[in-house]
């Protein structure tokens, strides 16, 4: 197994599963696509695994700890050309480009409505904003915590969001922990 796979792995990180990672992978090079945002860094992982296919890599993490052990990891797979990390809030850090090609959203579940809607606009005409964790592991309402519910119920409003958006239309992929993939539409 990969080593960085193995740390985030040992430390309890939740990090991409392969099949989702592949599939990301697969959209970038079939639509040449060269810029990528990742909301939620973690120690690394994804960025450096997506830093193969792109030509530049921004991700935004906001724990210290977490973006101080990417750096590192970074450094360590020589990815320091490609992927720019950066510390803070992704609901209110502001982005270095004005547009990219892929905007990946792999941070607080609870946010992802507000993710989207902050981040739509700093996707490339031809671009396509893709979320992971969807799926929420198929948790049964009936059988969680509180919490959990309210996060469930979050993801629920997220997906239907998608499914009425006027300007975006959304393909869900029921690969790993459940994506979608979402693509502006095209003006009539
Ligand atoms: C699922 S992990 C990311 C995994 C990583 N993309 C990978 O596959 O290797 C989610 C990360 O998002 C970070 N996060 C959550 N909310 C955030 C926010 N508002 N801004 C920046 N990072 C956030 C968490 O600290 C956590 O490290």
């Amino acid at each position: 197994m990969n080593k960085l796979k193995y740390l985030a792995l040992s430390k309890h990180i939740p990090i991409i599963s392969d099949e989702a990672l592949a599939l990301i992978k697969e959209i970038i090079i079939a639509n040449k696509y060269q810029t990528l945002l990742e909301l939620g860094t973690a120690i690394g992982y994804s960025s450096i695994m997506l830093s193969e296919t792109v030509k530049y890599l921004e991700t935004i993490e906001r724990n210290e700890v977490y973006y101080q052990e990417a750096l590192k990891q970074i450094e360590l797979y020589h990815k320091e050309k490609v992927i720019t990390a950066r510390l803070g809030d992704a609901l209110t850090i502001t982005p270095y480009k004005e547009g990219y090609d892929v905007i990946f959203i792999d941070a607080a579940k609870a946010q992802y409505l507000n993710f989207f809607k902050r981040y739509q606009n700093y996707l490339n005409e031809n671009g396509v904003i893709i979320t992971d964790n969807l799926n929420f592991h198929d948790l049964k309402l009936e059988l969680v915590s509180k919490q959990t519910k309210k996060l469930i119920k979050k993801i629920a409003t997220y997906r239907q969001f998608l499914i009425n958006n006027e300007k975006f239309t959304t393909t869900f992929i029921n690969k790993g922990d459940g994506l979608s993939i979402s693509k502006r539409k095209v003006k009539e």
